[in-house]
């Protein structure tokens, strides 16, 4: 029993190092916009929650400065904190493809 516990985290152990290791892989914008479509819309045309400003159309530069905002906590309406747990696993590389990809949503 103890075995299989002690396997079990090792293994969730060596998952989470090769995810924590995926900033060596060149961030894909739209791999990591599947977690943002449920509330955001596939294109990005919804307001999340009914709460957020539509962020399709806006440009790379001013997604960006949104996400890190909400990453340091200097940026966002009554519910910046579900956005700052959305953003808070993301390297500055996977903001920026992240930005780059929803700019370039039609
Ligand atoms: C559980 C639903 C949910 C998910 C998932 C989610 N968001 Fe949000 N998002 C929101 C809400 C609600 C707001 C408004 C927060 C506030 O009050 O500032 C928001 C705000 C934003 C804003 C700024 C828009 C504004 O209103 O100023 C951007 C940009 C954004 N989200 C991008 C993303 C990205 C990129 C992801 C994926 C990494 C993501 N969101 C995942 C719900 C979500």
């Amino acid at each position: 029993m103890k075995t299989t516990v002690t396997k079990t985290l090792r293994s969730l152990v060596i998952v989470g190092a090769i995810l924590g290791s995926s900033s060596l892989l060149a961030s894909d914008g739209a791999v990591l916009y599947k977690k943002c479509s449920s509330c955001h819309g596939a294109v990005a045309e919804k307001q999340a929650l009914g709460k957020s400003k539509v962020i399709a159309g806006w440009d790379a530069t001013k997604v960006e400065d949104a996400l890190k905002g909400y990453k340091a906590g200097t940026y966002g309406g009554a519910m910046k904190g579900l956005m700052k747990g959305q953003v808070a696993s993301l390297s500055d590389d996977d903001i920026k493809a992240l930005s780059e990809h929803i700019a370039s949503l039609k």
